[in-house]
């Protein structure tokens, strides 16, 4: 049986550790390493998972999940190098580190697989983007994939391709927030009250997302669907053509595409 060790219990770990469950992991497969006591004993409380803030832990691990920070993550591999068993599979989701690095703060010839996550993995429907190492195997992406797939759709793209998978799904989510809060704030404006405001733009954001993700068809043929000539929808696409939001939206995916690059 694969044993399980979360380095960091904060949000994403938490998320991966409750779709873990979800998937074909059972409590006593799941070790987790967090400092914060607090948060251990509600990690606890709540999956029935191991959790210590001892780093020998992760002696015992097949798989080692880093859901730490970035700007820590060098720093915990250096800590861990000498814990982690040889053949163990490391695998981190921390934004913008590549595997070249983390294998430098490894042990020599550990096998590293970067993933980017994003947070509607919450609620089971984020997208993982997977990247192998340069000693990961086909085996070390299938495990991984078993992690991850009870929260998300699972891609295998080539590294390179990680800072615009950043850009686009790891970012994301953020987008589409924005925009529900633009047509919330647009709908008070035009006298409905907060709360129906809110919810026509939450439950019409919904409603887009299952039409595309179930029906696969285009989304430029779905909002042509919905914007007959001369109508309602066709008066508002026309006033975000003319101040250029499809553009924007480009300029602002290249801004965090720069940052994801930064950042490594
Ligand atoms: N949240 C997202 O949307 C998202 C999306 C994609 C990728 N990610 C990646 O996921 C990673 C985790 O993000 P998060 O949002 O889950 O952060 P978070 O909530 O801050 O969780 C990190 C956890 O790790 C703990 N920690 C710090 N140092 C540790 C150590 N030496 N050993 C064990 N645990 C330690 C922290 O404890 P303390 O608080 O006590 O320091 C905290 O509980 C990041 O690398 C991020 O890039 C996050």
């Amino acid at each position: 049986m694969t044993q399980l060790t979360f380095v960091g219990g904060g949000k994403m770990g938490e998320a991966l550790i409750a779709g873990a469950l979800r998937g074909d992991f059972a409590a006593g497969q799941i070790n987790v390493i967090e400092p914060d006591a607090q948060r251990a004993k509600t990690l606890t409380e709540i999956y029935g998972v191991k959790v210590s803030s001892d780093a020998e832990t992760v002696a015992g691990a097949d798989v080692v999940v880093l859901a730490v920070k970035p700007q820590v993550i060098l720093q915990v591999c250096g800590d861990l190098k000498e814990l982690i068993a040889p053949q163990a599979l490391v695998v981190s989701i921390a934004a913008g580190i590549t595997t070249a690095s983390l294998e430098g703060a490894l042990a020599t010839g550990t096998s590293v697989v970067r993933v980017m996550p994003n947070t509607p993995a919450f609620v089971g429907e984020g997208m993982s983007v997977l990247s192998a190492g340069a000693h990961a195997s086909q085996a070390d992406l299938d495990a991984v994939r078993a992690i991850f797939e009870p929260v998300s759709r699972v891609l295998v793209v080539d590294e390179s391709d990680q800072n615009a998978v950043t850009a686009i799904s790891g970012s994301g989510p953020a987008y589409f927030f924005y925009l529900v809060e633009a047509m919330e704030a647009a709908g008070v404006e035009l006298g409905l009250s907060a709360a129906i405001a809110r919810e026509l733009a939450v439950q019409t954001a919904v409603g887009a997302s299952a039409m595309l993700s179930q029906t696969g068809e285009d989304p430029a043929v779905l909002r042509g669907n919905v914007t007959s000539p001369g109508g309602t929808t066709a008066a508002a696409i026309s006033m975000l053509d003319q101040a250029q939001v499809r553009q924007a939206i480009g300029v602002a995916i290249k801004a965090a595409y720069q940052r994801s690059i930064e950042l490594a």
